[in-house]
């Protein structure tokens, strides 16, 4: 599926590795979760056009026109409460981008997702990206772009860190326009719903509960 983007980074891949396993406590989960965003981030933009404009800028000999990113252009969005470090890993590399929120939880039993929390600003003409570490059933990325679509964005990138195939399938078949940069598609899902082999509870695991 051309708007799946599994990014074969070797650093990325470690990363990955070192968030499935269980030895890894949630200082260190946090900081890997953000730092796979970085990596998720700079890879989705290779293919970003028009995200660069000349500003005049003070060099040393003298005033010249050079490129700069358009900051203003990019609106993330963590899914609460695992896409957290992935926001602040993102910000690190697009320093002026602008927040959203989305709290959404699955119901552990029926595994259907729901919004809790909405807090968005202006997406209108934006691009926006959506930051969660697990797309599962894919439920809670249904719902993130179904709201984020009521704002009317430009375009809505997803990235995740792991995911499974029919997560991604279920999300493709409904927005043909969505783009995801994923670290790995796993196996599938357990009967739980949870990704195998996967990274277990991201959420839990990242804030310790
Ligand atoms: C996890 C995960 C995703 C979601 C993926 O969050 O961080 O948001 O499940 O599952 P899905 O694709 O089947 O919808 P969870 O609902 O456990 O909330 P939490 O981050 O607050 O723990």
């Amino acid at each position: 599926m051309e708007n799946i983007h599994v990014v074969k980074n070797p650093i990325l891949i470690n990363i990955v590795t070192k968030l499935r396993d269980i030895n890894t406590k949630s200082y260190l989960f946090r900081k890997y979760l953000s730092e796979a965003g970085k990596i998720l981030l700079l890879e989705s933009l290779r293919s970003e056009e028009n995200i660069l404009k000349k500003t005049k800028i003070e060099t040393w000999i003298g005033s010249f026109e050079f490129p700069v990113l358009n900051e203003d252009d990019f609106v993330f969005i963590p899914v609460l409460r695992a896409g957290l470090p992935m926001l602040d890993g993102v910000l690190e590399l697009i320093e002026n981008g602008k927040s959203g929120f989305l709290g959404i939880k699955r119901d552990e039993r029926t595994l259907e997702s729901k919004v809790y929390y909405s807090r968005l600003p202006d997406l209108n003409g934006k691009t926006v990206y959506i930051l969660d570490p697990m797309l599962a059933t894919g439920g809670s990325l249904i719902n993130a772009v179904t709201k984020v679509k009521e704002k009317n964005p430009k375009r809505i990138i997803s990235l995740n860190i792991i995911g499974s195939p029919e997560g991604l399938k279920s999300v493709t078949s409904r927005f043909k326009d969505l783009e995801i940069y994923i670290g790995s598609v796993d196996k599938g899902l357990n009967n739980k719903g949870f990704i195998i082999p996967g990274i277990g509870d991201a959420g839990d695991r990242a804030f310790n509960t």
